[in-house]
């Protein structure tokens, strides 16, 4: 079977004297797989999620291909890409509230990506809006959908960022710690949601987190990422009950309840 997304020995360097940001990262994700991208800060978990979408700084130098759909993508043409983001790939990033433009209501952005990928018909391109921020769980969606970004709690606007990734439906969502900024019990709320919308799909998903715990409930596979480099890739299971390097081995303590053994 053909992979949905394939990272071929990727490198991005960080320009300068220092470390690149990402050694030598390969690994590859399969129609409906969900993957987790597990690292501490500073381990380059947001240039992965970038590069994937073509979306690094111009002023960075990139070795290596992430092929999607067939086509490098730190090769292909600007407009290439652009046409694929949110209709075949799609992100989500941690803080809505920059994510979202503050004088645009809500509901006019997400129908905006219908828009911007050829819909012509403003009235059918909010109704297919309201729908979708219904289905990502904003309550009383047509009312809600004239509120500007403000006017909603972070849980409300994280949302309609993922009304906005998933409205084309894509094949493959990133979502770079989709819930990292969110309090406890509205980040359990999201992420039951992202598994819902995911499952009902059969999309692939990348989620990226410092926190095993949110990738644990979510993902079959975990890719610990660690200086910039993979230094394990297994079965989610797999790496909780055996984590190999030990890195992995301190980012499973750090979820494992005091007192219970490997
Ligand atoms: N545009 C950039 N130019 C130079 N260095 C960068 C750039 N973006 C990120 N970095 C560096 O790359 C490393 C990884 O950053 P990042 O991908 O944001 O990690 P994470 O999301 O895991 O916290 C950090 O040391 C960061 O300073
Ligand atoms: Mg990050």
């Amino acid at each position: 079977m053909t992979a949905l997304l394939s990272v071929e020995r990727l490198h991005i360097g960080s320009g300068g004297r220092s470390a690149p940001i990402l050694d030598d990262v390969s690994f590859a994700v399969s129609d409906g797989e969900t993957v987790g991208v597990l690292g501490a800060s500073g381990s380059g978990k947001t240039s992965l999620a970038l590069s994937l979408l073509g979306l690094l700084p111009q002023s960075l130098e990139t070795r290596g291909r992430v092929v999607f759909d067939g086509y490098n993508m730190l090769e292909r043409a600007a407009g290439a890409r652009r046409n694929l983001r949110g209709r075949r790939i799609s992100m989500v990033f941690q803080e809505p509230l920059t994510a979202l433009n503050p004088r645009q209501r809500v509901g006019a952005q997400v129908a905006e990506v219908a828009r911007a990928h050829g819909e012509r018909d403003a009235q059918k391109a909010m109704r297919g809006a309201v729908d979708m921020l219904h289905r990502a769980g904003l309550t009383d969606a047509g009312t809600r959908a004239l509120r500007y970004p403000h006017e909603l709690s972070g849980g409300e606007r994280q949302r309609v960022l993922l009304a906005m990734a998933l409205l084309l439906d894509p094949a493959l969502l990133v979502a770079d710690e989709p819930t990292s900024a969110l309090d406890v019990t509205v980040q359990a709320q999201v992420l039951q949601l992202l598994r819902t919308l995911q499952r009902e799909r059969g999309m692939a998903m990348l989620l990226v987190s410092h926190d095993l715990g949110v990738i644990a409930t979510t993902c079959s596979r975990t890719m610990v990422l660690h200086d910039g480099r993979v230094v394990e890739d297994t079965a989610t299971p797999q790496l909780l009950a055996a984590p190999e390097h030990p890195q992995a081995r301190a980012l499973v303590d750090a979820v494992r309840p005091a007192g219970r053994g490997a």
